[in-house]
Parts: C-alpha cells; structure tokens; sequence
C-alpha cells in the first residue's frame, strides 16, 4: 500500500485534531488509495515538538518548521500555526516541492493569498485549506440541490456564525486578539467559513460588500505563559491591547441582482455555535442549521397551499462519505469527522495527482472577501471585491 508522509507544524488545537483525522482516515477508508503516516511534527519549541510526537503519534519531531519544509521523507506539509506564518510555511513548501495542507484563513492578505495559489499552481503541488464545515455530506447534498435549479437561482442569502467563546473579558490574550498575528478578528477567522460555505453552495462570486466590525473586548489579561490559544480564564493582572474585531456584519451583493447579509461573532453570549444559512432561490429556499449538523431542510414552492412548507431531509449512508462512518441513517457526522473527510479527500487528491477542494485559489478568493470587508469598514462604504488584491 502507499504511504503518504505528513510533515505537521504546530501542535495546537488544530494540530491535534489534523493529526486524529489522518489516524481515522486510516480506519474509515482503509488506507486507501494511500495510508498516512503522521512523520515528523514541529511547533514553537523543540521541547513542544518532542511532547507533540509522543502525544500524537508522530515517529519524530523537528527542532523547527524549516527542518520539516526540506525533510526528503515528507510528502505533505500541514500547517496548524497562527495565521502569520501560513504563508512563509507554504511558500518553502512549495519550494520543496511538497504538497501543502493548510488551515483557514489561508494567509493574512489577500496578495500573499493569490502568491500562495499561483506559486503552488506553477509547481503543480496539491493544496487544501481547511474549510471543513463544507465537507459535511449535507453541504455535498445542498450544493448540488442548487446547481441542478431545485430552488431556481438564488436571489437571497443568509448567513451567521455566532459562538460566545471571547464573551468573557477573563479570558487571556491570545494570537487571535493580535492583528499582527491574525491579520483580522472574527471576520478573518469566522468569516472566512461564513464565505466558504457561500462559495461552495452559491458558486456566483460576490461583487460588492459593505461591512462594519467592532472590538468589544480591548484588552485582555496577559496569558501566564505565551504559547497557544486557550479558553481558561485567569492570566496576570497586566492588561493586553486587544485589536482584532469581535463582531462583524456583512452585507453583500452577488450575481445577477443577488443580495445578502451574514453576521459573525465571537461574543455572542449563550450561542456556543449558532452556524446556519438561508439560501432563497425564484423557486424554493435551502436552510440549514448546525444544531441539527445532519439535516438540510428544503422549501419548494409547489404543491397544495395547505401541505407546503419545508421538507426535513436527513442525510445517511446514501453518500459514500457518510457511509464510511455509519451504516444505518440519521445519526449525525460531527466536526471531527469532516476533518477526517477532508484529509480523505486530500490524501485521494494527492494520491491521484490532482487538485484537491477547496485549494488555494478557493482560499485566496476568500481572503479577497475578507480584504473587502476590512477596507468596506475602514473607509464606512460599499466596496468592489476586485478593489482588492491582485
Ligand atoms: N478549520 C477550523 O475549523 C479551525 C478551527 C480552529 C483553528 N483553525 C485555524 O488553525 C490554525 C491554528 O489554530 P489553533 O486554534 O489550532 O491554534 P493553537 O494556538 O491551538 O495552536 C497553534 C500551534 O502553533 C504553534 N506555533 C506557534 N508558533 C510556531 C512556530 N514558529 N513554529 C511552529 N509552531 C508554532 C503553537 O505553539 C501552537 O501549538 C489557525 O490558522 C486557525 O485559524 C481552524
């Protein structure tokens, strides 16, 4: 059986979790058409590396990201660190060569975004980023509802992604309250899914956005130990400059006279995950909710007044993907599983020589969006999403 050889760096949330998907990967699909092989893991510090590659099964670590990006043995370079360093990373990865895996949002702007695409295009490498919300079957499922006119062509949008993870003021100063390390707040980090999952299911590009952001939270207390992001409360009594955004609300305008909002917060208390669109077409609508994950619901506007109304459709082992986990219906893929999903798909992309999806290019035009939506908010006005970027 092949083997592909995964060189991770950054051993965080997103790491551990990238790192369980290839292991379930494994057992899900069988190692087929290629078995992962988590190989050599880096992250801030050797000692960090060492501790990551006992806990998550890598054969070796690394004393720094570089020593990952030229080891011979590595065939796919993973990248879980903060967003400021996606782009170095993959940049030397290209140049070695490797295929790249890379989280969300791809980089900080959208020019380095574009560089990324086209330098990783040039060399003819695989490239994914990790816009695992559309990997649920149920988004396969919608998306082709739409393409195939079951709801007509769409004329409205609506989307939202609000959690509560930075309500509370106690909760220490993170890479993602530093711009120079997040490049943005929510709208960045949140939105860059809110706009993956209207890229995948509407396909039309967005042509203007209007955007206002907020920081409601500016200052934080110092994290007792720099290192990764976490939720437990505490730090020093030392206050931190909090300047990435904690609220946005989008407005946007898309294809032939399509119109839409999305709203993303990361301060919304009470709602831990409140992820969900509306997608309305000339002929029915498409809703989903992610607190029902398995179920995609759909309007047509057809049939008896009396019986009309949304049809709850649960998603089950019809789809290939579902049916690797479960065989029976109903019982609802959670957000693990779409991470072992999409490194299916990548190690099948990989396997097969092909591009992957979402790839770079996907990111980088998600970056634009965000771009738009930053300057939209900066100067208080409509802005053309090809103001930006390249
Ligand atoms: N797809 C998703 O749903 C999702 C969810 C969370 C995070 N993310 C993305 O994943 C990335 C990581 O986020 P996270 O929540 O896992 O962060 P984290 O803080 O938990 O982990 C980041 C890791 O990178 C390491 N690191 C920092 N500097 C490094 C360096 N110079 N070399 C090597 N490693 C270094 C840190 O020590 C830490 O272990 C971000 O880009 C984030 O936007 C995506």
């Amino acid at each position: 059986m092949a083997e592909l050889k995964i060189g991770l760096i950054g051993a965080g949330w997103m790491g551990k979790t990238h790192s369980m998907a290839y292991r379930a990967a494994r057992l899900a699909f069988g190692g087929d058409p290629a078995e992962p092989v988590l190989e050599v893991v880096a992250d801030a510090t050797e000692e960090i590396a060492a501790r990551a590659a006992a806990d998550l099964g890598f054969r070796r670590h690394a004393r720094d990201w570089r020593e990952v990006v030229e080891d011979p043995a590595v065939d796919i370079v993973d990248i879980t660190t903060p967003n400021d360093l996606h782009f170095d990373v993959a940049m030397a990865a290209i140049a070695a060569g490797k295929h790249v895996y890379c989280e969300k949002p791809l980089t900080n702007d959208a020019g380095t975004a574009f560089e990324m695409a086209a330098a990783a295009e040039k060399a003819g490498v695989t490239t994914m980023v990790g816009f695992n919300y559309v990997k649920n079957p149920v988004q396969g499922l919608a998306r082709r509802l739409i393409a195939e006119g079951e709801i007509g062509p769409v004329r409205h949008y609506r989307g939202a992604f609000n959690s509560d993870f930075l309500g509370r003021r106690d909760v220490p100063f993170s890479w993602r309250n530093d711009k120079a390390r997040a490049g943005s707040g929510v709208i960045g980090d949140i939105g860059a899914h809110c706009f993956a999952y209207f890229r995948h299911l509407v396909t039309q590009p967005i042509d203007e956005v209007m955007c206002d952001l907020r920081i409601v939270i500016d200052e934080r207390p110092r994290a007792e130990s720099a290192g990764r992001f976490s939720l437990d409360a505490g730090g020093s009594a030392d206050l931190v400059r909090a300047d990435t955004d904690d609220i946005a609300t989008v407005m946007f305008r898309f294809g032939d006279g399509g119109t839409g909002h999305m709203e993303m917060s990361r301060v919304a208390f009470g709602r831990r995950m409140e992820i969900g669109y509306d997608v309305t077409g000339t002929e029915g609508a498409l809703r989903y909710l992610y607190d029902r994950i398995n179920e995609l619901q759909l309007y047509r506007e057809e049939g008896p007044q009396e019986t009309k109304g949304f049809k709850r459709i649960e998603m089950g082992p019809t789809d290939p993907r579902y049916a690797a986990f479960y065989p029976v219906p109903g019982i609802g893929a959670g957000y693990n599983d779409y991470k072992v999903m999409e490194a299916q798909d990548l190690l099948e992309a990989v396997a097969a020589g092909r591009p992957a999806y979402p790839d770079f290019r996907f990111g980088a035009e998600i970056q634009r969006l965000i771009d738009a939506c930053i300057l939209s908010d900066a100067e208080g006005r409509w802005v053309k999403v090809a103001e930006v970027g390249p």
